[in-house]
Protein backbone atom coordinates (compact mmCIF):
# COMPACT_ATOMS: atom_id res chain seq x y z
CA UNK A 1 0.00 0.00 0.00
CA UNK A 2 0.66 3.32 -0.43
CA UNK A 3 1.82 5.68 2.06
CA UNK A 4 0.65 9.45 1.97
CA UNK A 5 3.62 11.52 2.27
CA UNK A 6 2.82 14.25 5.12
CA UNK A 7 3.55 17.66 4.52
CA UNK A 8 6.45 19.21 6.31
CA UNK A 9 5.46 21.86 9.07
CA UNK A 10 7.50 25.00 8.44
CA UNK A 11 7.92 26.41 11.91
CA UNK A 12 7.14 29.95 12.18
CA UNK A 13 9.95 31.55 13.29
CA UNK A 14 14.28 29.84 13.55
CA UNK A 15 16.48 30.95 15.90
CA UNK A 16 20.02 29.73 14.60
CA UNK A 17 22.83 29.91 17.42
CA UNK A 18 25.68 29.59 15.04
CA UNK A 19 28.41 28.22 16.79
CA UNK A 20 32.03 27.04 15.49
CA UNK A 21 33.53 29.23 13.60
CA UNK A 22 36.64 29.45 15.73
CA UNK A 23 36.82 24.90 16.20
CA UNK A 24 36.73 24.99 11.95
CA UNK A 25 39.34 27.29 11.42
CA UNK A 26 41.76 25.76 14.25
CA UNK A 27 41.21 22.38 12.41
CA UNK A 28 42.75 23.87 9.40
CA UNK A 29 45.80 25.16 11.18
CA UNK A 30 44.12 28.77 10.32
CA UNK A 31 43.73 31.72 12.60
CA UNK A 32 39.94 31.74 14.25
CA UNK A 33 39.39 35.19 11.85
CA UNK A 34 39.13 33.27 8.93
CA UNK A 35 36.55 30.51 10.63
CA UNK A 36 34.60 33.94 10.59
CA UNK A 37 34.83 35.24 7.09
CA UNK A 38 33.50 31.80 6.34
CA UNK A 39 30.81 32.22 8.68
CA UNK A 40 29.71 35.15 7.18
CA UNK A 41 29.05 33.32 3.54
CA UNK A 42 26.91 30.73 5.62
CA UNK A 43 25.31 33.43 6.93
CA UNK A 44 24.44 34.76 3.56
CA UNK A 45 23.63 31.82 2.21
CA UNK A 46 21.64 30.13 4.64
CA UNK A 47 19.48 33.43 5.23
CA UNK A 48 18.34 33.45 1.91
CA UNK A 49 17.83 29.90 1.44
CA UNK A 50 15.63 29.84 4.95
CA UNK A 51 13.29 32.03 3.77
CA UNK A 52 12.72 30.75 0.05
CA UNK A 53 11.37 27.43 2.40
CA UNK A 54 8.61 29.99 4.20
CA UNK A 55 10.16 30.55 7.11
CA UNK A 56 8.31 34.25 8.74
CA UNK A 57 10.74 35.45 11.34
CA UNK A 58 14.46 33.92 11.14
CA UNK A 59 16.79 35.50 14.54
CA UNK A 60 20.75 34.86 13.68
CA UNK A 61 23.01 35.53 16.90
CA UNK A 62 25.64 36.66 15.48
CA UNK A 63 27.71 38.19 18.66
CA UNK A 64 27.10 38.13 21.75
CA UNK A 65 27.35 40.23 25.51
CA UNK A 66 29.70 38.10 26.75
CA UNK A 67 31.57 37.58 22.99
CA UNK A 68 33.71 41.42 23.91
CA UNK A 69 35.58 39.24 26.33
CA UNK A 70 37.14 37.19 23.52
CA UNK A 71 41.19 38.75 22.51
CA UNK A 72 41.06 42.51 20.96
CA UNK A 73 42.24 40.79 17.80
CA UNK A 74 39.81 38.89 17.32
CA UNK A 75 37.02 41.19 18.36
CA UNK A 76 38.56 43.60 15.98
CA UNK A 77 38.03 40.78 13.02
CA UNK A 78 34.62 40.61 13.68
CA UNK A 79 33.92 44.16 13.73
CA UNK A 80 35.97 44.69 10.37
CA UNK A 81 33.29 41.36 9.05
CA UNK A 82 30.25 43.19 10.43
CA UNK A 83 31.44 46.37 8.37
CA UNK A 84 31.61 44.06 5.15
CA UNK A 85 28.34 42.29 5.61
CA UNK A 86 26.46 45.35 6.45
CA UNK A 87 27.84 47.43 3.48
CA UNK A 88 26.62 43.93 1.20
CA UNK A 89 23.68 43.69 2.84
CA UNK A 90 22.13 46.83 1.84
CA UNK A 91 21.80 45.95 -1.66
CA UNK A 92 21.72 41.98 -1.03
CA UNK A 93 18.76 40.99 0.59
CA UNK A 94 16.65 42.89 -1.81
CA UNK A 95 15.40 40.41 -4.83
CA UNK A 96 14.45 37.82 -2.04
CA UNK A 97 12.35 41.03 -0.07
CA UNK A 98 13.69 40.52 3.37
CA UNK A 99 13.35 42.37 5.86
CA UNK A 100 16.26 43.06 8.44
CA UNK A 101 16.33 44.05 11.93
CA UNK A 102 19.04 44.26 14.41
CA UNK A 103 18.68 43.26 18.18
CA UNK A 104 20.61 43.67 20.62
CA UNK A 105 22.16 46.96 22.33
CA UNK A 106 23.76 48.35 19.37
CA UNK A 107 24.97 51.83 21.16
CA UNK A 108 28.13 49.79 21.91
CA UNK A 109 29.56 49.58 18.20
CA UNK A 110 31.52 52.10 16.45
CA UNK A 111 29.90 55.14 14.84
CA UNK A 112 29.79 53.70 11.44
CA UNK A 113 28.19 50.40 12.51
CA UNK A 114 25.20 51.85 13.81
CA UNK A 115 24.73 54.11 11.11
CA UNK A 116 25.59 50.83 8.68
CA UNK A 117 22.60 49.27 10.76
CA UNK A 118 20.71 51.93 10.92
CA UNK A 119 20.91 52.50 7.01
CA UNK A 120 20.31 48.71 6.38
CA UNK A 121 16.99 48.69 8.41
CA UNK A 122 15.28 51.79 6.61
CA UNK A 123 16.45 50.33 2.98
CA UNK A 124 14.65 46.85 3.86
CA UNK A 125 11.25 48.42 6.04
CA UNK A 126 8.98 47.93 3.87
CA UNK A 127 9.70 44.74 2.28
CA UNK A 128 7.26 41.84 2.67
CA UNK A 129 9.40 38.81 3.17
CA UNK A 130 10.85 37.08 5.77
CA UNK A 131 11.75 39.09 8.97
CA UNK A 132 15.50 38.71 9.53
CA UNK A 133 16.86 39.52 13.42
CA UNK A 134 20.47 39.71 13.36
CA UNK A 135 21.56 39.58 17.16
CA UNK A 136 24.15 41.66 17.74
CA UNK A 137 25.63 42.35 21.28
CA UNK A 138 22.30 40.76 22.10
CA UNK A 139 22.06 39.18 25.83
CA UNK A 140 18.58 37.68 26.84
CA UNK A 141 19.34 39.05 30.27
CA UNK A 142 20.42 42.55 29.03
CA UNK A 143 17.36 42.20 26.64
CA UNK A 144 14.69 41.43 29.95
CA UNK A 145 16.60 44.56 32.12
CA UNK A 146 16.18 46.64 29.48
CA UNK A 147 12.55 45.62 28.85
CA UNK A 148 12.16 46.12 32.97
CA UNK A 149 13.84 49.48 32.34
CA UNK A 150 10.59 50.29 29.83
CA UNK A 151 8.49 49.07 32.20
CA UNK A 152 9.12 51.21 35.32
CA UNK A 153 9.29 54.14 33.05
CA UNK A 154 6.01 53.22 31.72
CA UNK A 155 5.03 53.15 35.18
CA UNK A 156 3.42 49.63 34.99
CA UNK A 157 1.50 48.94 38.11
CA UNK A 158 3.01 45.73 39.55
CA UNK A 159 -0.02 44.40 40.25
CA UNK A 160 -1.35 44.54 36.87
CA UNK A 161 2.18 43.27 35.02
CA UNK A 162 1.97 40.39 32.63
CA UNK A 163 3.88 38.47 30.43
CA UNK A 164 3.04 40.12 27.70
CA UNK A 165 3.53 43.35 28.97
CA UNK A 166 7.32 41.71 29.08
CA UNK A 167 6.96 40.08 25.97
CA UNK A 168 6.38 43.46 24.18
CA UNK A 169 8.86 45.46 25.26
CA UNK A 170 11.80 42.62 24.20
CA UNK A 171 13.75 43.33 20.79
CA UNK A 172 11.32 40.90 19.22
CA UNK A 173 8.12 42.88 20.25
CA UNK A 174 5.04 41.88 18.11
CA UNK A 175 6.85 38.90 16.80
CA UNK A 176 5.96 35.23 17.77
CA UNK A 177 8.10 33.66 20.09
CA UNK A 178 10.93 30.62 18.09
CA UNK A 179 9.20 27.43 17.37
CA UNK A 180 12.63 25.89 16.68
CA UNK A 181 16.46 26.79 17.69
CA UNK A 182 18.94 25.18 16.23
CA UNK A 183 22.57 25.43 17.32
CA UNK A 184 25.65 24.79 15.76
CA UNK A 185 28.85 23.24 17.12
CA UNK A 186 27.58 20.86 18.93
CA UNK A 187 26.93 22.51 22.49
CA UNK A 188 23.96 21.87 24.09
CA UNK A 189 22.84 25.19 25.97
CA UNK A 190 21.86 28.71 25.11
CA UNK A 191 24.52 31.09 25.96
CA UNK A 192 22.07 33.60 26.61
CA UNK A 193 20.32 33.46 23.82
CA UNK A 194 16.15 34.45 23.93
CA UNK A 195 15.73 33.60 27.25
CA UNK A 196 12.32 34.70 27.47
CA UNK A 197 10.96 33.54 24.65
CA UNK A 198 12.41 30.41 24.41
CA UNK A 199 10.04 29.17 27.06
CA UNK A 200 8.65 26.20 24.67
CA UNK A 201 10.80 26.11 21.88
CA UNK A 202 12.26 23.22 20.42
CA UNK A 203 15.71 22.99 20.91
CA UNK A 204 18.04 21.08 18.22
CA UNK A 205 21.95 20.53 18.28
CA UNK A 206 23.98 19.23 15.77
CA UNK A 207 27.80 18.86 15.32
CA UNK A 208 28.48 20.39 12.32
CA UNK A 209 30.07 23.48 12.58
CA UNK A 210 28.46 26.96 11.40
CA UNK A 211 31.22 27.44 8.39
CA UNK A 212 29.88 23.89 6.96
CA UNK A 213 26.14 24.01 7.68
CA UNK A 214 24.09 23.80 4.10
CA UNK A 215 20.88 23.07 2.88
CA UNK A 216 20.45 19.56 4.18
CA UNK A 217 21.41 19.98 8.16
CA UNK A 218 18.88 22.94 7.64
CA UNK A 219 16.50 20.35 6.31
CA UNK A 220 17.41 17.37 9.01
CA UNK A 221 16.41 19.98 11.50
CA UNK A 222 12.60 20.60 10.65
CA UNK A 223 12.67 16.68 9.72
CA UNK A 224 13.46 16.25 13.47
CA UNK A 225 11.13 19.22 14.44
CA UNK A 226 8.24 17.17 12.81
CA UNK A 227 8.73 14.29 15.16
CA UNK A 228 8.51 16.54 18.18
CA UNK A 229 5.02 16.11 20.30
CA UNK A 230 4.72 19.82 21.47
CA UNK A 231 2.57 20.00 24.57
CA UNK A 232 3.04 23.28 25.72
CA UNK A 233 2.48 21.78 29.55
CA UNK A 234 -0.61 20.32 28.28
CA UNK A 235 -1.45 16.15 27.70
C1 LIG B 1 30.61 31.51 16.75
O1 LIG B 1 31.77 30.78 16.61
C2 LIG B 1 30.77 32.95 16.33
C3 LIG B 1 30.74 33.92 17.44
C4 LIG B 1 30.48 33.63 18.69
C5 LIG B 1 31.02 35.30 17.12
P1 LIG B 1 32.88 30.72 17.74
O2 LIG B 1 33.85 31.82 17.51
O3 LIG B 1 32.29 30.71 19.10
O4 LIG B 1 33.57 29.33 17.42
P2 LIG B 1 34.05 28.23 18.45
O5 LIG B 1 32.89 27.89 19.33
O6 LIG B 1 35.18 28.83 19.23
O7 LIG B 1 34.48 27.09 17.60
C1 LIG C 1 27.18 31.79 21.42
O1 LIG C 1 28.39 31.17 21.15
C2 LIG C 1 27.15 33.17 20.83
C3 LIG C 1 27.04 33.23 19.37
C4 LIG C 1 26.94 32.20 18.56
C5 LIG C 1 27.01 34.54 18.81
P1 LIG C 1 29.63 31.21 22.16
O2 LIG C 1 30.74 30.47 21.53
O3 LIG C 1 29.90 32.61 22.57
O4 LIG C 1 29.02 30.43 23.42
P2 LIG C 1 29.74 29.60 24.57
O5 LIG C 1 30.87 30.46 25.09
O6 LIG C 1 30.24 28.34 23.96
O7 LIG C 1 28.69 29.34 25.58
MG1 LIG D 1 31.70 29.21 20.33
Amino acid sequence: MKKEAKELVIPQHVGIIMDGNGRWAKKRGLPRSVGHTYGAKTFKNITRIISRKGVKYLTLYAFSTENWKRPLEEVSALMKIFRQYLIESLTDFREDDIKVNFIGDRSAFAPDIIRLIEETEEVAKNRKGMQLNIAMNYGGRDEIVNAVRILLKDNVLPEQLTAQDISSRLYTAGQPDPDLIIRTGGEHRLSNFMLFQAAYTEFYSTDTLWPDFKEEDFDKAILVFNQRNRRFGGV
